[in-house]
C-alpha cells in the first residue's frame, strides 16, 4: 500500500508521467521508494543505472553530482524569463504596481526576503502529511526539524508556556485554520457567535444574509452574529451578553477585520463562561501587534486563538492555531477536567480538512517569527499605530467621518458615503462613483495629478524581494 502510494505520488509529482511513463520508469519509481536517493542518480557509471531498470536518460530526480540538470531535462532548469516569458511579465507588472503604488490594506503587507527564499525553497517539494515524528511518508527528519521549529517560534513570539499551550503551523490559511478549530470543538450544526460581517468582522465567523448562507460557517455551524452599536460604533457587549445568555453558543468568537479598537476580552470570557462557550479569538489582522506587546493579549483569556501569519506578522501566507493544554476547569468536587483541544485541533486539521502540509510555508512562518521577536518589529509596529492615528487625524481635520473617531490598531475605518469630493457630485453609490471618474473631465485630471504625486513618493520606499519579481 505505501508503496503503491510512492509510485503514484512519483508518477503523479515527477515530470516522468509527462515525458516518459510506462514499465520502465514505474520500476524506477519503485526502487526510488526503496533504495537511498544516490543509489538513482544518474551517473555515467552503469552499474546503478542498470540496478535500477532506467534508461539515465529519462530519469530526470537529479540535482547534483557531475552533471547539470540540463543535460536530463532542459525545461526543468530553465528560469521563467525563458520558459514562459509571457508569464514573467505578469509578474513584473504587478512587481511595478506594488512598486509605485501606495498599499493600503490593512489585510496586507510585504514580507520579507527571507520569507520569500523559503516559500520558494526545494522545502516545497516534499510530502509530509502527519505530524512532527509521525509521518506518512518517509525523508521527513528536516521538515519534522522545520516544523518543531516554526512551533516552538511561535509559541516564544506569544511569550506562551509549551506546558500550557500548544501550537498547529499547518493550516494552509486564516479561512482553513478557522474552520478547522470550528470542526474540533463544535459538533455538526453546533452553535457559533461571531461579530457580523457588516459590522467588521470575518466571513468565517459565521456570516450568512436573509437570503443566503455565504459562509461555509454558516452551512455546517448555527451561527448568530453579534453586532456594534450603530452610534458608537463599538462592539455592543451587552447585546451579545444578553443573546449568548438565550442562544447558549459553543463557541464565541472574539475576532475582526475590520474594526479599529481593541478588544475587551475579559468581558468576552466572562460571557463564554457564563454560557459554557469556548472563547476562540481570532487575531488575524492584529498578531503583529500582540507579538510586540502594543495591544492587549488574547492569549491571557481565550481558549483557543488562530491568526493569519501574513497580515501585521508580516510573514508567508498561511494560517496558525494555538490551543490550551493543561487543566480547563475543576469541579466543587476538586476534580480536574482537562482541556482535549490539542488532538481535537490536531485531528481536524489533518487527517480532518487538510492533506500535505506546506513545508515551505511553515519554514517561512518560522522566520517570521523568529522576526517577530526582535525589537526592530516592535518599532516597526509601534510605527504602525502611529501612522494609522496620524492618518485618523488627517481625514478627520478634512472633514472625513472616522468610525469611533480613531483607532488603536494598525487599521481605519472610514465613512466615505457622507463626504469626499466625488460622492459629492455622484452620491453614495458605487455604479455612479465609478461612472464620475470615468467621464467627468475635472475629476480625471485631478486623478491623474494624485496618480502622480502617490507614485513619485512611494518609489522613495524600498519593497523587499528580488528587484525583477
Ligand atoms: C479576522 C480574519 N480571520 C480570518 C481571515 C481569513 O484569512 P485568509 O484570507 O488567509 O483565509 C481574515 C482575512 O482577512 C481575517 O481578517
Amino acid at each position: 500500500m505505501q508503496r503503491g502510494h510512492a509510485i503514484c505520488g512519483l508518477l503523479r509529482k515527477s515530470p516522468l508521467s509527462t515525458f516518459a511513463g510506462g514499465e520502465r520508469v514505474r520500476l524506477g519509481a519503485i526502487a526510488a521508494e526503496r533504495k537511498p536517493r544516490g543509489n538513482l542518480l544518474p551517473r555515467s557509471d552503469s552499474a546503478s543505472s542498470r540496478e535500477c531498470s532506467i534508461d539515465p536518460s529519462q530519469f530526470y530526480l537529479c540535482t547534483r553530482g557531475k552533471h547539470t540538470m540540463a543535460e536530463y531535462c532542459k525545461i526543468l532548469d530553465v528560469p521563467l524569463a525563458e520558459s514562459d516569458p509571457v508569464l514573467l511579465e505578469l509578474i513584473r507588472k504587478e512587481k511595478s504596481r506594488q512598486v509605485h503604488g501606495l498599499e493600503m490594506i490593512a489585510s496586507e503587507n510585504f514580507t520579507s526576503l527571507s520569507v520569500l527564499e523559503c516559500l520558494s525553497s526545494c522545502l516545497h517539494n516534499k510530502y509530509s502529511e502527519g505530524y512532527p515524528g509521525q509521518r506518512y511518508y518517509g525523508g521527513n527528519q528536516f521538515i519534522d526539524e522545520v516544523e518543531n521549529l516554526a512551533r516552538k517560534r511561535a509559541l516564544e513570539t506569544f511569550k506562551l508556556n509549551p506546558e500550557e499551550w500548544g501550537v498547529n503551523v499547518q493550516p494552509y490559511s486564516g479561512s482553513p485554520a478557522n474552520f478547522a478549530v470550528y470542526t474540533a470543538i463544535c459538533e455538526p450544526h453546533g452553535r457559533i457567535m461571531g461579530l457580523d460581517l457588516p459590522d467588521g468582522g470575518h466571513l468565517t465567523h459565521g456570516f450568512f444574509t436573509a437570503t443566503k448562507k455565504i459562509s461555509a460557517t454558516s452551512i455546517f455551524f448555527e451561527s448568530m452574529p453579534y453586532k456594534v452599536d450603530p452610534t458608537s460604533g463599538l462592539i455592543d457587549y451587552d447585546q451579545l451578553e444578553a443573546n449568548a445568555k438565550l442562544f447558549k453558543p459553543r463557541v464565541i468568537i472574539a475576532g475582526v477585520s475590520c474594526y479599529s479598537r481593541c478588544l475587551d476580552y475579559a468581558r468576552f470570557r466572562k460571557i463564554a463562561d457564563a454560557n459554557g462557550s469556548y472563547l476562540f479569538a481570532d487575531m488575524a489582522h492584529i498578531a503583529g501587534l500582540v507579538a510586540a506587546g502594543i495591544v492587549p493579549s488574547p492569549f491571557e483569556y481565550a481558549d483557543i486563538v488562530s491568526t493569519t501569519t501574513h497580515k501585521t506578522l508580516r510573514g508567508p501566507r498561511a494560517g496558525v492555531i494555538f490551543f490550551r493544554k493543561g487543566v480547563r476547569s475543576v469541579k466543587p468536587n476538586g476534580e480536574k477536567i482537562m482541556y482535549d483541544l490539542e488532538s481535537r485541533i490536531n485531528q481536524a486539521v489533518f487527517p480532518g480538512l487538510q492533506g500535505g502540509p506546506h513545508n515551505n510555508t511553515i519554514a517561512g512562518i518560522a522566520t517570521a517569527m523568529l522576526q517577530a521577536q526582535q525589537p526592530e518589529f516592535i518599532e516597526y509596529q509601534k510605527q504602525v499605530v502611529k501612522n494609522a492615528q496620524r492618518l485618523c487625524e488627517g481625514l478627520i481635520s478634512k472633514g472625513y467621518k472616522v468610525a469611533t473617531g480613531g483607532t488603536d490598531i494598525h487599521l481605519v475605518l472610514v465613512d466615505l458615503t457622507s463626504t469626499g469630493e466625488i460622492s459629492a457630485i455622484s452620491g453614495p453609490k458605487l455604479p455612479d462613483f465609478k461612472n464620475v471618474i470615468s467621464t467627468n473631465a475635472d475629476v480625471i485630471a485631478k486623478i491623474k495629478s494624485l496618480r502622480q504625486e502617490v507614485e513619485a513618493f512611494s518609489e522613495n520606499f524600498p519593497l523587499p524581494g528580488y528587484p525583477t519579481h
